[in-house]
């Protein structure tokens, strides 16, 4: 029976490009995870979008003096041309400004509000005289009650991770002009968390194999208690609310955004004239869904996100939330350094997508901040992909269409390093499958590589090129052992390096691709045609670390 599996990415603000930072904490692990399920034959659906709404595009467009639809519109081109661009294989890539989007989000609104959970209550919030307006989330800055950093926002530490309310904060200014605002009284709609705090204890005390870091983000704010919290703001951008009386308000940006889970997933399978199929993800009991994101966006998903699915009724709740720590960049945080880092896009225009999800797969930080330099890309391209898995796929490759007619040689007995070799296909197989099923995706990546190795070091052995001058029938058998370990790289890689998978299946086989091959060491035969190999992996010159290096100062 196939398993369901649900890829639910976090859903980037469009307020800014994609850089480093934010891929390789969500969007390369995701991408692996579904590639893998999609290639063992499970049903899958990768889904997210932009984050179209609240303060962030907001103040972006404050800064820019357009309006947040331009930004958002903007900025979501950006994205999704990137990821296309990095081969991440969404099934739909939507965002949170679609008509079904925020008619579903209304309507769990809605369904919480009948069924109790969401209770009208006067809230005081920060005001800016200087603008006539209530100042919420991101608008406002301060300092965090918990851990003393100085530049907590309005909705959130970035330091600790804690969700806030504006009245936390120590020293409370606008973001927007600096002023300090004022507090006034304005009605809101509570979301009274409170209501799942059993439920959702019960929850995550089963949820053994989570992540530390996420299983104890979740676990300490649930010690220190679930409270009200506002789902609805003083602002113009984002979804209305469904109810009489807040046609000067919208639903709270991260309220609708994780639903947009839920709504794209059933956006997708109505494209695609199969209106019920969400359900096997959402609503069949076996039904499962993993959330790939940065640490920041636990609570969201560990705590509201449940709440709003137990709430609503019917649901299935997380299997698991994947977060990822941060990737730095010279010891600089990706996402607290303005212009201090690398661009999806930009990086494109002089790197191919390929050996980048190497790099960031190889540093991915699972269980610790990592650190992207110019030095380790440049290493991993040329020491990795180039000299182990390249080369030994096109040593084989161009002795074999050499001395073979371009055709698959046919092996005789094999020995006993012929028959290690065959067993170490095998052995990947198994080990990348456990590895990423497991999300222990740098640990998948280290078990293909072995692989990789063991080919060049059988190769070596068996020295194929000389040993053809005398013994065509051994030669023959050595290269059809090395055509089995490149199939099965092709296979094993195939979730890390689409690409580059595909390519070796062009050069070996002349029909369909990768994923129609399944988890399985394909049969070769021999008299099949193979082609002259093309390199997968292009050297990169040792100048472009101090080159890049240098335009990251100049920045
Ligand atoms: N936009 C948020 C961020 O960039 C993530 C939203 S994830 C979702 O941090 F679940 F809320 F959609
Ligand atoms: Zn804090």
């Amino acid at each position: 029976m196939p398993r369901k599996i649900l890829v639910a990415v976090a859903w980037p603000y469009v307020n800014g490009e994609p850089h480093l930072g934010h891929i390789a904490g969500m969007n390369v692990p995701a991408d692996i995870f579904a590639r893998y399920h999609r290639i063992v034959g499970n049903e899958v659906a990768m889904v997210s979008g932009s984050d179209m709404h609240g303060t962030p595009t907001m103040l972006k467009a404050v800064e820019e003096g357009i309006s947040p639809e331009e930004v958002a519109g903007r900025y979501h081109e950006i994205w999704s041309k990137a990821l296309e661009d990095m081969s991440f294989s969404y099934d739909l890539y939507t965002h949170t400004h679609t008509a079904r989007h925020i008619e579903i989000s209304q309507e769990i609104f809605t369904r919480l509000k009948e069924n109790g959970h969401l209770v009208e209550a006067t809230q005081s919030m920060p005001f800016s005289e200087t603008e006539q307006r209530f100042l919420s989330d991101r608008f406002v800055e301060g300092t965090c009650p918990y851990c003393g950093y100085d530049s907590a926002r309005g909705d959130q530490c970035d330091d600790c991770g804690r969700t806030l309310d504006p009245v936390d904060l120590i020293d409370i200014r606008s973001k927007r002009d600096g002023s300090t605002p004022v507090f006034k009284d304005t009605t809101h709609q509570m979301f009274k968390l409170g209501d799942f705090q059993e439920r959702l204890e019960e929850w995550v005390s089963g949820k053994d194999e989570w992540r530390a870091n996420v299983r104890n983000q979740t676990l300490s704010m649930l010690r220190e208690g679930l409270h009200d919290r506002a789902m609805t703001r003083d602002i113009e951008w984002g979804v209305p609310v469904p109810l009489e009386c807040y046609e000067s308000k919208r639903i709270y940006v991260w309220f609708e955004a994780v639903i947009g889970y839920l709504s794209a997933t059933r956006a997708w399978a109505e494209q695609q004239g199969t209106p019920d199929e969400w359900k096997k993800f959402w609503v069949e009991p076996d039904g499962e869904t993993y959330y790939f994101q940065g640490k920041d966006n636990v609570s969201f998903h560990t705590i509201l996100l449940p709440s709003i699915l137990m709430g609503s009724g019917g649901l299935n709740l997380p299997t698991d939330v994947v977060a990822n720590e941060y990737l730095n960049l010279g010891g600089v945080d990706f996402s607290k350094s303005k212009g201090h880092a690398v661009w999806v896009p930009d990086f494109l225009t002089r790197y191919e997508a390929d050996p980048l999800r190497y790099y960031l797969a190889s540093i991915m930080p699972e269980t610790s901040d990592s650190e992207f330099t110019w030095a380790g890309f440049h290493a991993a391209n040329n020491n990795e992909l180039v000299a182990t898995f390249g080369n030994f796929v096109h040593r084989v490759l161009t002795i074999t269409t050499r001395n073979f007619e371009n055709a698959i040689p046919t092996p005789a007995d094999l020995d006993e390093d012929d028959q290690a070799a065959l067993d170490a296909c095998d052995t990947a197989l198994n080990e990348v499958s456990a590895a990423i099923d497991a999300r222990h995706f740098r640990d998948g990546l280290r078990a293909a590589m072995r692989l990789a190795r063991h080919g060049n070091q059988y190769i070596d052995i068996k020295e194929p090129w000389k040993v053809v001058k005398t013994d065509k029938e051994s030669a023959g058998t050595a290269l059809w052992v090395g055509i089995n370990i490149i199939s099965t790289l092709r296979t094993v890689f195939y979730p890390y390096l689409p690409t580059s998978a595909d390519k070796i299946h062009s050069m070996l086989f002349s029909d369909s691709d990768t994923l129609a091959d399944g988890w399985d060491r394909r049969e070769i035969v021999p008299g099949s045609p193979i082609e002259k190999p093309s390199p997968l992996f292009r050297k990169l010159d040792d100048s472009i670390i101090e080159e890049e290096n240098k335009r990251l100062t100049d920045e």
